[in-house]
C-alpha cells in the first residue's frame, strides 16, 4: 500500500469483478440500442478502460474535459467546456462514465449539455457514489460502489493530480492534505 493511504476502500480484485457485473448488465441493457459511452476526463479512464472490456455489444467511446467554476470556496455548479465531443449524440443512446459522483453538481449540468444535444437517452454509470455530498437531486443509473464522505484517491481520482495510477481506491492520509 502507497504510504500516503490511511486505508483500502475498494481493492483492486473488488473494482475488477465489478466491472464484469456492470458491464454484464450494461450489455443487456443496450442490446438492440445505439450506446455511446461518454468519458469525463481525466477521472474516468481507469474506469471506463476496464468497464468497457466487459460491455459485449457495439458500442462508440468519446470523451468530454469540463471544470467546474468556483466562486469563493463553494462551486457555483456552472461548468466550462474544455473538451467536446468528437461527434454527434443526436439520437443516441448515452451514457456516461464517471469515477465518482459527490455533489452530482457536474453530472447534472453535463446531461443538460447532452439533453440539449439530442441524447436519445442519458444514463449515467459510476464506480463510486458519495450520496452525503450530494447537493442536486441525481441518483447514478448504475453504481459500482456507495462510499462513505472521505477524501479517496486511486483509479483515476487525484490529488493535486497525483495518485490516479493507484490500482485501488484508498482513503487519503489526513497529513497529506493539511500539510
Ligand atoms: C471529479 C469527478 C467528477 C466530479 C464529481 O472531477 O471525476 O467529474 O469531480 O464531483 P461532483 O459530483 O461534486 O460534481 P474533477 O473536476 O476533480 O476532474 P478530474 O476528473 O480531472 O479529476
Amino acid at each position: 500500500m502507497h504510504q500516503d493511504i490511511k486505508k483500502i476502500l475498494v481493492t483492486q480484485e473488488a473494482i475488477e469483478q465489478k466491472c464484469i457485473e456492470l458491464g454484464a448488465i450494461i450489455s443487456h441493457d443496450y442490446q438492440d440500442k445505439d450506446l455511446v459511452v461518454i468519458g469525463l476526463l481525466k477521472g474516468c479512464i481507469p474506469f471506463i478502460s476496464d468497464l468497457v472490456k466487459h460491455i459485449s455489444i457495439p458500442l462508440r467511446l468519446d470523451y468530454m474535459s469540463v471544470s467546474s467554476y468556483h466562486g469563493g470556496t463553494a462551486s457555483t455548479g456552472n461548468v466550462r467546456v474544455n473538451k467536446d465531443l468528437d461527434a454527434s449524440v443526436t439520437g443516441c443512446d448515452v451514457l456516461i462514465a464517471e469515477d465518482i459522483v459527490d455533489t452530482g453538481k457536474t453530472l447534472k449540468k453535463v446531461m443538460e449539455m447532452l439533453s440539449v444535444k439530442g441524447a436519445n437517452s442519458i444514463k449515467v454509470v459510476t464506480l463510486l457514489d458519495k450520496p452525503e455530498g450530494r447537493v442536486v437531486d441525481l441518483i447514478p443509473d448504475y453504481t459500482g460502489f456507495i462510499i462513505p464522505k472521505e477524501f479517496v484517491v486511486g483509479y483515476g481520482l487525484d490529488y493535486d493530480e497525483y495518485y490516479r495510477n493507484l490500482p485501488y481506491v484508498g482513503v487519503l492520509k489526513e497529513e497529506v492534505y493539511t500539510k
